[in-house]
């Protein structure tokens, strides 16, 4: 079979609606995600790139809402620990912050993202963290194909890093252990009354250099 090396499923402007359309999004609405929809979002993440096409990643999908409000818990934990730390003037700022760490509840359906660095064959060099950052950087390419099938399906998600704040507790309430880090939430659902409006985004000029051909 020839592999076929012209998309036509999706044109230019539909690709660029759909990147446009995600949202980080915060509220969900109470209906359920079924088994297809969420192998649909992992069909989608499978297909990330990969240094050395190691596919350094793998997902874990709870719908369970004991176990996601455990999870919640630990983090809320994590939280307060922190704030007790930083209990001067900064408190209030923080503590709104802190608040996009515990929505993810909400929820009907919650990926928890682990990422395998251990894999390196740069170890004990100099060049050892380009491994490590690899491995992240495609478990969070597949993070990316994952949210955006959920947008071409009509649902929503939010990529989670702050609950990592909580890092050690979560693992072990998950039963993540080494070689695997746990390296993000995703909540999935769908849509709820409080979609976030589209914010800003830098201006071409602000992030893009070009360096021209010599003529
Ligand atoms: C790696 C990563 C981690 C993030 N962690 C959180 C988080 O813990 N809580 C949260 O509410 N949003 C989180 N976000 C969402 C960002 O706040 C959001 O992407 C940003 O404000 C831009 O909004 P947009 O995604 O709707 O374009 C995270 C985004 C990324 C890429």
């Amino acid at each position: 079979m020839t592999a076929e090396l012209t998309p036509t499923f999706i044109d230019q402007a539909g690709f660029l609606d759909l990147a446009r359309a995600r949202r980080a999004t915060r509220s969900f609405s109470n209906r359920p995600v079924s088994m297809a929809e969420l192998e649909l979002l992992v069909e989608a993440a499978r297909w990330a790139p990969s240094p050395s096409n190691r596919q350094p990643w793998k997902f874990l999908s709870i719908a369970d809402a004991g176990l996601t409000h455990q999870l919640r818990d630990a983090v809320a934990a994590g939280c307060q620990k922190l704030l007790e730390k930083r209990a001067g003037s900064d408190a209030r700022a923080i503590e709104d912050y802190l608040r996009n760490f515990t929505f993810f509840t909400a929820a009907p359906v919650l990926f928890a993202v682990l990422v395998r660095r251990t894999h390196n064959r740069l170890a004990e060099t100099d060049a050892s963290d380009i491994e490590v950052e690899g491995a992240t950087m495609a478990a969070g390419m597949a993070m990316q194909n994952l949210m955006l099938a959920a947008v071409a399906n009509g649902m929503v998600a939010c990529p989670m890093s702050g609950p990592m704040i909580a890092r050690p507790d979560l693992e072990e309430i998950l039963g993540v252990s080494s070689p695997w880090r746990l390296m993000a939430l995703i909540p999935v659902g769908w849509p709820g009354p409080d979609q976030p409006p589209p914010p800003e985004r830098k201006r071409h000029d602000l992030i893009w250099t070009h360096v021209p051909a010599k003529e």
